[in-house]
């Protein structure tokens, strides 16, 4: 971030702790149906769409450091092996032999020369290439060139592993667009995977990451934890192509002074400027990541939906290395044993919040201009699914136009 971007920001802050109702030429947003919460269709349109078309993270580097090395992925549903290939390469394949369709890998992590399936011992190599069958001569016409492993688009971004299902998908580094370069401070390319655990939540998928979506919340439920450390009324949030977002709020002012002090102990990426070191810098990579960023930890969130009413909470950490034997965990207390205060925080209300959404009582969620990452969200997922395939009464209309995506914002007026 330059010098002029972050003084744009820092008098963006300003202007939104002095503004006295949402800015002029900001939407109104219509309330969002309660039925994106409950209504099976529209988890089966999630499915079909958001969940097969969007780049999502499905790995680190350390997680397959050489070639042979294999890691069993089915966070989206879907069963995928993503292999460090002995060409460098990293792919990403359905774990699903081409002949009877058994598991080529059955462990969720290891090291293989060749892929092999269990069932009939025909075998692939780490391009996904059919190399031999068991008993050939039983096959007439068997084309080996035509019964590779099914692959799924793999792309790296840094030391990431990012899979799509859609074959015409665009690029990562085009999904990620602005973003992508905005975070080449935060150096993805050198952090190391520290710690990766997973939760169980009773409430529908969306209900969890919209708790980390707005700060909103964070007087009524952080109020010793985060709020002492994040002046909410200066918080600006940015709506990004592709459905993502930005938020970026302050430390409050008393403090500053403490918040800058240098922990000597704790490894960090030189690189990473005066906001990502004096603000709570946090994106949203649609459809399913919130991380806060900083110079000691990358740790995204991911949430995964389970179902209509369950889902799962994937808390990663990546960071500078810290040596020998430490690594940090943002998210986790012993080692994933539970979630830290702050998470058990945000995900309190989930499966209340479920109930209520299921009830009679409920019609729709009106969201104010400090939750509009969220109706974004929402909007860029209506357009992924295309309106016309979504039942009308569970249809969010795009208010919010491209005068508000990056690089265009109308606050911008409002400074000088
Ligand atoms: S199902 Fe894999 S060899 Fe038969
Ligand atoms: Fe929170």
């Amino acid at each position: 971030m330059d010098d002029q971007e972050i003084a744009t920001l820092r008098k963006l802050m300003e202007y939104e702790a002095s503004r006295t109702s949402p800015p002029a030429e900001f939407p109104q947003l219509p309330d969002l149906p309660g039925g994106r919460y409950t209504d099976e269709r529209f988890l089966e349109l999630e499915k079909q769409h958001l969940w097969r078309k969007s780049w999502l993270l499905a790995a680190h580097i350390d997680e397959i450091p050489e070639p042979g090395c294999f890691i069993l992925w089915e966070q989206a549903g879907q069963p995928i092996v993503v292999v460090h290939s002995e060409t460098g390469n990293i792919n990403a394949f359905y774990n699903t032999c081409r002949h009877r369709g058994a598991p080529v890998v059955t462990e969720s992590s290891g090291k293989k020369i060749r892929l092999t399936c269990k069932y009939h011992g025909w075998t692939y190599n780490h391009e996904g290439e059919l190399l031999s069958v068991r008993d050939p001569e039983d096959f007439s016409d068997l084309d080996f060139s035509c019964r590779s492993l099914k692959s799924v688009r793999c792309e790296m971004f840094g030391n990431l592993i990012f899979v799509n299902f859609d074959e015409n998908a665009m690029s990562l580094m085009d999904w990620l667009g602005p973003i992508a370069t905005e975070w080449k401070e935060f150096q993805f390319d050198k952090c190391r995977l520290a710690a990766r655990h997973v939760f169980d939540l009773d409430c529908n998928w969306k209900i969890a990451m919209e708790a980390n979506t707005e700060v909103y919340h964070v007087k009524n439920i952080h109020p010793t934890t985060v709020a002492p450390i994040l002046d909410d009324r200066r918080n600006v949030n940015s709506f990004y192509p592709n459905g993502h977002g930005r938020m970026i709020a302050p430390r409050p002012e008393k403090m500053k002074g403490i918040m800058q002090q240098r922990n000597p102990d704790v490894a960090e990426f030189e690189t990473v400027g005066e906001i990502g070191r004096t603000c709570t810098q946090s994106y949203g990579i649609f459809p399913n990541w919130v991380s806060p960023l900083s110079p000691y930890a990358l740790p995204p969130l991911l949430f995964w939906p389970n179902g209509i009413n369950k889902s799962r909470l994937e808390t990663w950490t990546f960071a500078p290395d810290w040596g020998e034997g430490r690594k940090p965990d943002m998210w986790t207390e012993n080692d994933g044993e539970k979630l830290i205060q702050v998470l058990l925080e945000d995900t309190e209300f989930g499966a209340w919040i479920q109930k209520s959404v299921e009830s009679y009582g409920f019609s729709g969620v009106p969201l104010s201009y400090q939750e509009a990452r969220i109706y974004y969200w929402h909007q860029s997922a209506d357009k992924m699914i295309g309106t016309d395939n979504i039942p009308p009464e569970l249809r969010v209309p795009a208010v919010i136009g491209d005068d508000w995506v990056f690089p265009n914002d109308p606050r911008l007026n409002y400074i000088c």
